[in-house]
């Protein structure tokens, strides 16, 4: 199968650091695809770089056949990218519809505002937001916030989805909620990016692993292959492996 999204020799540097570090990869369409590294090993730029946030500093970055490593955001969420941030970052005194239908109308998914909003319904009851649509985006938990999150990315129809820790500060049965979402995403054909954390989500949830270490992609394969190599285990497993361990033999 032809890859969706391919970075080729992708770095990007600020200043002295280079925070991606000739990185290539390619992704194909349906697969749920995880990416881990220690802090700073350069996760979150790599999702800048491909949404558009930030250019890269050379290399080439295609989706669907089509250059798109320097586009801005909004025209990169119209090619059929969506992300969340770390950070969320809801509109606070928007209503949770309004935020969700200001997400639909910046990547052009929809032609009209009151159709902004018929969609995002749709999108709310999926992510099991109905109740607090007319709620401002500001009363929402950190769950609710990050479910709304998901719910803006879906808004823009998006054939690429790359999810930065939405996990982060979830407790066990919101985790599990979250990933029954991920996993329907996954399942309407969307490819999904996973950033994360925990060793438990990525060895259920990904079928192939990325990782990143000081900006350099380290390994990329099969989750259970992945996790057994040497490098990786010395850059970032030991210690999360270990406790997998633990907790699997529990
Ligand atoms: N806008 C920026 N300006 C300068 N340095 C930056 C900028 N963004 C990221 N960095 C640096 O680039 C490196 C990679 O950061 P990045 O946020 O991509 O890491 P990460 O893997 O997402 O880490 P974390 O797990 O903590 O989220 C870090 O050293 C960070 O300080
Ligand atoms: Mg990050």
């Amino acid at each position: 199968m032809s890859a969706l999204l391919s970075l080729d020799h992708v770095s990007r540097r600020f200043s002295g650091l280079l925070a991606l570090d000739d990185v290539s990869v390619s992704l194909k369409q349906g697969e749920i695809v995880g990416l881990i590294g220690p802090n700073g090993a350069g996760k979150t730029t790599f999702v800048n770089v491909i949404s558009g946030v930030l250019k890269p500093t050379s290399g080439s970055v295609d989706f669907l056949g089509r250059s798109i490593g320097g586009l801005r955001p909004d025209l990169v969420a119209r090619a059929g990218i969506a992300r969340t941030f770390q950070i969320v970052q809801p509109f606070p005194r928007m209503t949770v519809r309004e935020n969700v239908a200001a997400a639909a109308l910046f990547a052009g998914s929809v032609p009209t505002r009151d159709e902004a909003g018929r969609d995002a319904d749709a999108h709310l009851a999926f992510c099991g937001l109905t109740r607090e649509a007319d709620t401002p985006a500001s009363s929402l938990t950190l769950a609710g916030r990050k479910r709304l999150e998901l719910a803006k990315s879906l808004a823009s129809k998006p054939k690429l989805l790359l999810l930065d820790e939405v996990n982060a500060g979830l407790n066990a049965a919101e985790i599990d909620d979250a990933l029954r979402l991920i996993s329907e995403i996954a399942g309407r054909g969307i490819t999904v990016l996973l950033i994360e954390h925990l060793m438990k989500v990525v060895s259920q949830s990904c079928s192939r692993l990325l990782v990143l270490h000081q900006g350099r992609l380290i390994a990329d394969g099969q989750t259970a292959s992945v996790m057994q190599d040497q490098q990786v285990i010395e850059a970032y497993l030991g210690q999360r492996y270990a406790r997998l361990k633990q907790e699997s033999a529990i």
